[in-house]
């Protein structure tokens, strides 16, 4: 057929250039030359995934060429066309990995960002998971008409999916005024059609780190690629048979390609369609994956998603800010009587946006009050956090912090959209109906910029609810309370994981605290969330209980059968893989190390933070590597199996400023130790293992008196 010849046309189109590439290059450097894509542990991704091949030299690669040409069987059958698909994906990945040989940034030119590392897929794990994220886009090509392509990918910004773009539509898009960037979630790519290989390996990847696919398994990674990455693919403008190939790729992997030239009777019903109608490309896409959008309409004239949650606004695009720096601020939900307050009532006290002065900056409280029968004090802080995120997702709107510590900026064309504080007033009461109607059943919003009367309620109702608050924390330890919680929310990418989440140790991501769990249980109560029994403890320092085991082997399906809650070496949580923190042993001291997401460097085990997280993941357990949140580092609770915090030797020094306030308290509490973060090194001082050990020496670390953790 006319399709299945395009697509062995651009396969073996690229099975050539990838094998003069290549005998290109080993002619140039060597065959003993390194190639290896930048921040991963998986190598080059798709040929690690498909066949379990590390690549790591040049002379590796002429192997590849082969497997590559093996699957281009050039018959007349569709399915072994997408084979041949598959063959362009590698190839494609072999010409990209070529690129960085002797080049640490070959996309430095480009304004596409080549290779996407490691911990930027594990970022995406819980807005993927919490449906934050909906989906995937990639968007391809070269639009006819310009407007037709910003359109879309507005579009799907507006929808939260994460929008990837290869080819002279990053140009289009970013000349059409599409916000561009990790953060607004449209990313771009680069410009040659090999660099859509870079969003195939984030989903390859995600088999890995997510899936536990083990590598060398094709038909587990298609199967998962197919079932839990839910990515599909548009192309704009006309097609030749290296885009078709790539899109026969994208086929085998289960994602659908919607193009916008007419392919007649070459289309294939639910993996390759044609949409000649641009309005109509982005239902049509969503409908292909099965990718449901949930849509809160909001009464307010600026755009509202996710996707903006990243916005900076610059001191000279601000109509105003107001800023706890400069003047009384605070965010409340308050807990009410049904009959002390009015649902819906909107109240604004003091000047509203248009008779504030431009370009400076104000007092601002936000004072919500809710009332429902099944609300609780412990509820009030988890829809508090809430505003943060809602205030955010408003174009045009910068927040951050909490409480009596926020900054906002409006910018100058939100203002003059038409936004004002009542529509601020309006963000918190849709959304909160929205997503707590199961508690609350009445709202109330008051909004209050006169400096006066924020400095009142700050001082006489919101600071002394903040202490009552801090004061249930500072006490709501693992054994105050009867229940622990499991959360499996991350099942969809990580089928059989589950975190069991305690008021002391939280979530893996971060993002779940005891308290979370407690109201998504209340909110949904069939969902991830599901309460533990804490009876019939077994062993309380290493956390050993029955109803533990039973429930997360329960939620596994049998996976998983035990888990020690403060262990690393023995039945230790699982992770998925989208951890903020990993700790790993470090055998030369006894102690561990931790390192955290966002830290890119070195560590003392000779791994970077990709590396050693690439150590566990999946679901699976691996004694001597534990995935955690950051609260968790300065728990009493941390490894108390093996003696607690005490062992930590090594974290990166924004990791160790961030938790020391707290860490410190816990030392001196536990082990009559002062300044204890001290003694602990950091990558200024070492980032190997001599380094890290004369250091220990120096500062006499606990650690060195402690009996071997193996
Ligand atoms: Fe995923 Fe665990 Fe976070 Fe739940 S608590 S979202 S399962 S990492
Ligand atoms: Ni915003
Ligand atoms: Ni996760």
């Amino acid at each position: 057929s006319v399709l299945t010849d395009l697509i062995y046309g651009g396969s073996n189109a690229v099975a050539g250039l990838t094998e003069g590439a290549v005998n290109d290059a080993i002619a140039k450097y060597g065959e003993d030359k390194k190639v290896a894509m930048p921040d991963t542990a998986y190598f080059l991704p798709t040929i690690y995934a498909a066949t379990g091949v590390k690549v790591t030299k040049l002379g590796d690669l002429p192997a590849c060429v082969g497997v590559l040409k093996s699957l281009i069987s050039n018959k007349e059958d569709l399915g072994e066309a997408l084979n041949a698909g598959l063959a362009t994906a590698v190839g494609a990945e072999i010409i990209e990995a070529l690129k960085y040989v002797d080049n640490a940034d070959p996309y430095a030119e480009d304004s596409g960002i080549g290779f996407v590392p490691d911990p930027v897929i594990r970022s995406l794990g819980v807005p993927l998971v919490t449906g934050d994220i909906p989906g995937v886009a990639v968007v391809l090509g070269k639009a006819d008409h310009a407007e037709d392509v910003v359109t879309v990918v507005k579009d799907y910004q507006s929808k939260g999916i994460m929008t990837f773009l290869i080819g002279d539509v990053i140009e289009q898009c970013a000349e059409g005024g599409v916000k561009i960037g990790l953060d607004f979630r449209v990313v771009p790519l680069g410009h040659d059609v090999t660099a859509v290989i870079h969003v195939v390996t984030v989903a390859i990847r995600a088999a890995l780190i997510f899936g536990n696919v083990t590598p060398g398994d094709l038909p587990g990674l298609l199967k998962y690629t197919k079932e839990r990455v839910p990515a599909f693919v548009n192309t704009f403008g006309a097609l030749n048979e290296v885009v078709v190939s790539a899109g026969a790729g994208a086929i085998a992997l289960g994602f659908p390609v919607v193009v916008d030239v007419d392919l007649g009777e070459n289309q294939v019903p639910g993996a390759l369609e044609s949409v000649l109608d641009h309005s109509l490309t982005v239902k049509k896409s969503l409908e292909l994956r099965n990718i449901k959008i949930k849509v809160t309409e909001l009464p307010i004239p600026v755009a509202f998603a996710s996707a903006f949650e990243g916005e900076i606004i610059r001191r000279g695009d601000m109509q105003v800010e107001f800023s706890s720096h400069k003047a009384p601020t605070c965010e409340l939900v308050q807990t009410c009587n049904a009959d002390e307050i009015e649902d819906h009532k909107i109240t604004i006290v003091g000047k509203d946006l248009d008779e504030l002065e431009q370009g400076q900056t104000f007092a601002l409280a936000t004072y919500v009050q809710v009332a429902g029968a099944k609300m609780q004090p412990d509820f009030e802080p988890v829809i508090e956090r809430k505003i943060h995120a809602w205030y955010n997702y408003m174009e045009g709107v910068m927040h951050t912090g909490q409480r009596n510590q926020i900054r906002v900026r409006v910018s100058k064309a939100a203002y003059e959209a038409g936004l004002r504080l009542t529509h601020f007033a309006e963000v918190l009461y849709n959304m909160i109906m929205d997503e707590f109607d199961i508690v609350v059943d009445k709202c109330q919003v008051t909004i209050v910029t006169d400096t006066d009367k924020v400095q009142e309620l700050l001082d006489t109702v919101a600071m002394p609810t903040y202490e009552k608050r801090d004061e249930r924390l500072e006490t709501l330890t693992d054994e105050s309370v009867d229940q622990f919680y499991t959360c499996t929310l991350c099942q969809s990418f990580a089928p059989s994981h589950c975190c069991v989440v305690t008021p002391e140790r939280l979530g893996l991501c971060g993002a779940v605290s005891w308290l979370d769990a407690k109201a998504t249980k209340e909110l949904n109560p069939t969902g991830p969330c599901q309460p533990i029994s804490k009876e019939g403890c077994e062993d309380e320092v290493k956390g050993i209980y029955p109803d533990v085991n039973r429930m997360v082997a329960e939620a596994t399906q049998g996976a998983l059968e035990k888990v020690t809650l403060y262990s690393i070496m023995e039945d230790p949580m699982t992770s998925c893989g989208c951890f903020e923190c990993i700790c790993g042993i470090e055998p030369f001291s006894n102690g561990v190390i931790i390192a955290n997401r966002e830290y890119a460097g070195m560590t003392p085990l000779g791994m970077t933070f990709g590396e050693l997280a690439s150590m566990t993941g999946g679901g699976v357990q691996t004694p001597g590597f534990m995935g955690h949140g950051r609260h968790f580092i300065a728990s009493k609770k941390f490894m108390s199996a093996e003696g607690g915090f005490e062992r930590i030797v090594w974290m990166p020094k924004e990791l160790k400023d961030d938790v020391a306030e707290r860490l410190n308290k816990s030392a001196k509490e536990k082990y009559g130790i002062d300044n204890f973060t001290d003694m602990i090194a950091d990558e200024t001082v070492a980032t190997d293992e001599e380094t890290l050990m004369a250091f220990l020496q120096e500062k006499n670390h606990p650690v060195l008196g402690l009996d071997p953790i193996m």
